[in-house]
């Protein structure tokens, strides 16, 4: 693609800089710090909810579980001696030995281990505390997010897919350019490309959202104020198994994310995320 074919870079350029490189200022103030503040609930989300799943490791679908075998993921205990066990982890019809990780560590009965769940020793009723805490900063900051970002048009001009960048050719020699860990330098480094794009939209728009509402339909004080969750989601149960399998896609998706971020560069990319200021090497490859 031509650079006249793409949109208007993110940000104005902050000044040339010496040499190959120039600095531009790529993130406002208030993306870097909700970025920061989501990036902390998140971890404190997580952990907590790990530890409330761990009070009942199987997920099923409808409105009703019980602890008969229509779980479609389960982590179990089972006996193997006086105070040792074996952890089973089941998908579906699968099972599969994860005794230290999942279902078991080899002398305690437990879905996860110590060091995946807030507090680390069993406590559903601190995990809970934490969870409900941490979700009210993280509703408020994804607010403060999404309406700034509406208002000053980050996300129309930094985030918005045009059709020329979602045309099947563009995508595949974005992914091909992924592959070959092959980024972008000049005019092309100074925005979002394609796939980034599609997992900050994802994200933004689709699961984190998905996140806020399936947490709600748990909730019975919030069903007696909109019955219409419960059925929108299939059930209580249904809710949860969402909440957990999208809790998962975020991890994947915080996995991805990180990785992309130490080949681009961590330096320049997470001092972007502080600062703000962000150096291109200049360059023609789009
Ligand atoms: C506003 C946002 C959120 C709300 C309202 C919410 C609410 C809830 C509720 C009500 C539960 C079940 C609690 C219980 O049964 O005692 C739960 C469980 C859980 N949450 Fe969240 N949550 C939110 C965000 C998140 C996020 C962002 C993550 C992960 C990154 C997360 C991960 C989990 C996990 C793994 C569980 C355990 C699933 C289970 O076994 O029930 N939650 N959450
Ligand atoms: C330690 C973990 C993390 C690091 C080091 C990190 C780092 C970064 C960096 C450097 C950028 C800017 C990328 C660029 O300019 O090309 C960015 C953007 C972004 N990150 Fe993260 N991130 C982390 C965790 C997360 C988490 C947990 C989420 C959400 C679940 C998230 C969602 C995003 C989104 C949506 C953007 C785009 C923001 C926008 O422009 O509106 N990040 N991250």
């Amino acid at each position: 693609m031509t650079d006249a074919a793409l949109p208007e870079p993110m940000l104005a350029p902050a000044q040339a800089d010496r040499g190959d490189h120039e600095v531009i200022y790529r993130h406002t103030r208030v993306v870097r710090i909700t970025h920061w503040i989501n990036v902390v609930c998140i971890l404190l989300l997580l952990m907590s909810g790990l530890q409330i799943f761990n009070a009942h490791p199987r997920l099923y679908w409808g409105q009703k579980g019980d602890e008969s075998d229509h779980a479609f993921l389960s982590m179990l205990a089972y006996p193997t001696g006086e105070d040792t066990f074996r952890g089973e982890t089941r998908i579906g019809d699968l099972k599969f030995n994860t005794t230290g990780l999942f279902g078991a560590t080899v002398h305690e009965n437990r879905g996860l281990p110590w060091w995946a769940t807030l507090p680390g020793e069993r406590n559903l009723a601190t995990g809970r505390r934490w969870h409900f805490f941490m979700a009210w900063i993280f509703a408020i900051n994804g607010l403060v997010y999404l309406v700034s970002n509406a208002v000053n048009g980050h996300f129309k001009r930094d985030l918005a897919l045009s059709r020329g960048e979602v045309a099947p050719r563009a995508l595949w020699r974005d992914i091909l350019d992924h592959i070959r860990l092959k980024h972008p330098t000049g005019e092309a480094a100074k925005r979002y490309n394609t796939l980034q794009k599609l997992a900050y939209l994802s994200i933004v728009f689709i699961i984190l959202p998905l996140m806020v509402l399936t947490g709600l339909t748990m909730s019975p004080g919030f069903d007696a104020f909109a019955p219409w969750l419960l059925t929108l989601f299939g059930g209580r149960q249904s809710a949860r198994s969402i909440h957990f399998i999208c809790a998962n896609l975020i991890v994947l998706f915080i996995i991805v994310h990180v990785v992309e971020v130490f080949i681009a560069g961590v330096f320049n990319e997470i001092g972007s995320m502080i600062t703000g200021r962000y150096r291109v090497k200049l360059g023609d490859h789009g």
